[in-house]
């Protein structure tokens, strides 16, 4: 025999759904709305029940006057104040089996998270064209000026082709961070943790980075405990975030300066520091150095090859191994940037 939906199995089913739904007779008056709908428009239980539609909003109510009037069925997309969520409506007429227009049926859709998506990646978009076009502009112009006849000299043809090297460099190190990226985001890089030796790690980063280091006459030290936690780690990731930081103090610490990297045991946790005595970032910054391309000073990070990738690319390592990244900083006297790994 086959089950009958009874009231008390339409209530629940309506108070389950996560779109808000709120229908209303001929004249306009709410006859029945679900949870989703009383919490939408900040009412107690009942409380949208017998009020006419004039009462839940200008924008609302011109649509569900046009459904009743016309028998069409609507769609919109729209703030609800004094929510900040978007939400997607759509507007149904109910007729009868003569098709006279009975009421309507509003529902509810809360997109905000989708549309927030669609934005961020028309922004990622946006920001990795501009960044693929400036170094692709300058290899143009460079290349035509030496077939307009600079390449007949030959110190002239020398320096332009230098700096078409250096440009075509920083396309590749720009793609490759983005395919870097974007494998981890897309988990398409299994991480593959094991039992690490942290200090092992940074020391054979320090050693990568030797030559950058003795060219600035920096002072690079490392302090740890003698008897670390091993962590669980992905070591070619573990690699990658040292150098990303290392790289950066180097390259943000004037000659001379003083870099500190400190590992210490916290509770279920090895959290290791690089501390510089670089410039430093100004305080409004701060909280947005983690984000892809940004960069606090667009033309200096550009001219010393920074793509703005290496931070994002930090973070997302750091945080699919379960860790957690952070930074302190005095402008003009130096940073501090952190990063948490779990101990085996
Ligand atoms: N140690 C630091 N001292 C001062 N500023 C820093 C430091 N590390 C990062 N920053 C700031 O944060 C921005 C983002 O850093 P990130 O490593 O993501 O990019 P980048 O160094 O510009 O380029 P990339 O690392 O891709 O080569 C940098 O452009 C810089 O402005
Ligand atoms: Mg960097």
């Amino acid at each position: 025999m086959a089950a009958i939906l009874d009231n008390k199995h339409i209530d629940a089913i309506m108070t389950s759904l996560m779109d808000g739904i709120i229908t209303f007779d001929r004249n306009g008056v709410i006859i029945m709305a679900n949870k989703a709908a009383e919490n939408l428009f900040l009412v107690r239980k009942g409380g949208l029940q017998g009020r006419t539609l004039e009462e839940i909003g200008d924008e609302v109510s011109s649509m569900i006057g046009e459904v009743l009037l016309r028998g069409n069925e609507v769609f919109a997309e729209m703030l609800i104040q004094p929510r900040t969520q978007i939400y997607r409506v759509h507007v149904m007429p109910i007729k009868s089996d003569n098709r006279d227009i009975e009421g309507a049926v509003a529902v509810f859709r809360d997109v905000t998270d989708a549309r927030n998506f669609d934005q961020m990646r028309s922004e990622f978009v946006g920001n990795v064209s501009h960044e693929l076009r400036t170094p692709l502009t300058s290899i143009k112009g460079f290349v035509e000026t030496l077939l307009d006849g600079a390449m007949e000299n030959s110190a002239i043809c020398r320096r332009f082709l230098s700096i078409i090297d250096t440009e075509t460099e920083r396309l590749s190190r720009l793609i490759e961070d983005l395919l870097t990226l974007s494998s981890i985001e897309s988990k398409e890089r299994i991480i593959n943790p094991r039992p690490v030796c942290l200090i092992r790690s940074i020391r054979s980063v320090m050693n990568i980075m030797g030559p950058q280091i003795s060219e600035k006459s920096l002072h690079v030290e490392f302090i740890c405990e003698p008897d670390l936690a091993l962590i669980y780690a992905d070591e070619d990731l573990l690699n990658q975030v040292l150098i990303n930081l290392l790289d950066n103090a180097i390259k943000y610490t004037p000659r001379e300066g003083k870099v500190i990297i400190r590992s210490l045991r916290s509770d279920s946790r090895v959290i290791t520091t690089v501390t510089d005595t670089g410039m430093g970032i100004p305080h409004d910054s701060l909280p947005r150095v983690f984000e892809r391309f940004y960069r606090v000073d667009k033309a200096r990070s550009r001219h010393q090859g920074g793509t703005g990738l290496g931070l994002a690319i930090v973070k997302h390592i750091v945080e699919s191994h379960g860790g957690e990244v952070f930074v302190e900083s005095e402008h003009g006297k130096g940073s501090t940037f952190g990063v948490s790994f779990l101990v085996v």
